[in-house]
């Protein structure tokens, strides 16, 4: 499950509840969710956990091994852009877009934003979401070989498990808040199995999602969001990779396909289109020298995580990268098979009113590169209203398939599957 390209997190339901009846009270609501505790049927997903503890261990060595043999060369940075500022960000924020696969969330729901606006990657989220309050902040090892069962360690010593409660809740009829319901359901954790709070070096993640009266307990079985696989280099709109990967998969890609990004950013969706289909080819550009250059960044981080291994990447991909304007591209009539791109939405880069000109120039270009009758273009924005318009008028050329909606750092926003005619 943890090669699955188009999930950002995994974990191991313990117990699913589709109608839970929250009482009306905040106090009788909690108490309720403090006696859940010991109902539900803990044993099965704390062996999932543990299975998946010692696979992640064998590749968190791995990792470690590979680090140490590149890290005197890992200084790829451009401008002083540093690899890690963004980077930690974005991870913070996608630990609040917990709608698995990017699926918008319902509207209209109480939204309580408990971490600053950013990047697209999570940015303007619309959903609750705390820890449980972290009393003694423990100082003991990481545990990673602790039985969550008989909470010993392989040596046989006593090991006290340390946790933490994650709360993701969405929907305007709670009368608790996530950080109450984190707090008095991780309380009531602890104490049903003697484990340990800590917020930052836990051994085992709680989720408690409440969405409206769905309720779902799960283990957490990834630390980190998977879409943080390829890029090292963010920019201000750097896609998920996992939503790239979705993208690209929509126009189903066939070897020896040339695929096009002609407004790449930071690379996101070339980079892992080069990844997981090696033997199509690839060209990206953009008309920001910045964009253009951290795209390059991230292929170099890329290629020297993968220097090591004996990966199809080790020699190179087949991806290249060019400064252009996506108005006029220096690219044959009818020589391309595929194009995906990621627009401006007009919020952070460019602007609603220039997107009346840019969106129409797009694909009257796009068309014109792209083959006619088998050729087929993916496109991601938010600007559906401009979109449609100028999409309205290129019937000639794009005939559109399907539309799916997706949500971008808490935007509504639509990635649309057109076919050259
Ligand atoms: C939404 S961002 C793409 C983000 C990208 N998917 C990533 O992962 O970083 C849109 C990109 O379009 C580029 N762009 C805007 N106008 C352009 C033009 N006329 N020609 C080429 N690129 C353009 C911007 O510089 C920006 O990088």
């Amino acid at each position: 499950v943890h090669r699955l390209r188009s999930v950002d997190n995994l974990f191991v339901v313990v117990q699913e509840f589709k109608d839970y009846q929250f009482k009306e009270n905040k106090e009788d609501a909690l108490k309720d969710l403090e006696d859940l505790v010991k109902k539900l049927p803990w044993t099965n997903p704390l062996k999932v956990w543990e299975l998946n503890n010692s696979l992640k261990k064998k590749k968190t060595k791995r990792k470690k091994h590979n680090l140490q043999s590149t890290a005197s060369k890992e200084k790829l940075n451009d401008d002083g852009e540093e690899e890690g500022r963004d980077q930690k960000d974005a991870s913070k924020q996608e630990d609040c877009a917990q709608n698995a696969a990017g699926v918008e969330p319902v509207s209209g729901q109480d939204t309580e934003k408990t971490q600053g606006a950013a990047s697209r990657n999570g940015g303007e989220e619309e959903e609750d979401n705390e820890q449980s309050d972290a009393k003694d902040e423990l100082q003991a090892g990481s545990g990673s070989e602790t039985k969550a069962g008989d909470g010993k360690t392989s040596e046989g010593e006593a090991k006290v498990l340390k946790f933490r409660v994650t709360c993701n809740r969405a929907g305007d009829k709670h009368s608790f808040t996530s950080n109450e319901a984190a707090r008095d359901f991780g309380g009531a954790v602890q104490e049903h199995f003697q484990w340990k709070a800590d917020m930052t070096n836990f051994d085992v993640e709680v989720l408690l999602n409440i969405h409206n009266n769905e309720v779902v307990v799960g283990i957490a079985l990834t630390e980190e969001s998977l879409h943080r696989r390829n890029i090292t280099h963010f920019g201000p709109t750097t896609l998920r990779s996992t939503l790239a990967y979705g993208m690209l998969r929509l126009c189903d890609p066939q070897p020896t396909d040339i695929i096009v990004d002609p407004m790449c950013g930071t690379g996101a969706i070339p980079i892992e289109g080069a990844t997981e289909w090696p033997s199509c080819y690839h060209i990206a550009g953009d008309n920001n020298p910045q964009a253009v250059k951290r795209a390059a960044n991230n292929i170099c981080s890329l290629l020297k995580k993968n220097e090591n291994k004996e990966s199809s990447t080790s020699l190179g991909i087949p991806l290249d990268i060019v400064q252009w304007d996506i108005c006029n591209l220096p690219l044959r009539t009818g020589s391309v098979d595929i194009i995906v791109s990621d627009m401006p939405f007009g919020k952070r880069i460019g602007s609603k009113k220039k997107n009346w000109d840019l969106y129409p120039a797009c694909l009257m270009e796009m068309g014109r590169i792209c083959t006619p009758g088998t050729g087929r273009a993916v496109l991601l924005t938010q600007d559906k209203k401009c979109f449609a318009k100028a999409l309205s008028r290129m019937g000639h050329i794009w005939r559109k398939g399907q539309t799916v909606w997706v949500n971008v750092g808490g935007l509504h926003a639509a990635v649309y599957l057109l076919k050259r005619t």
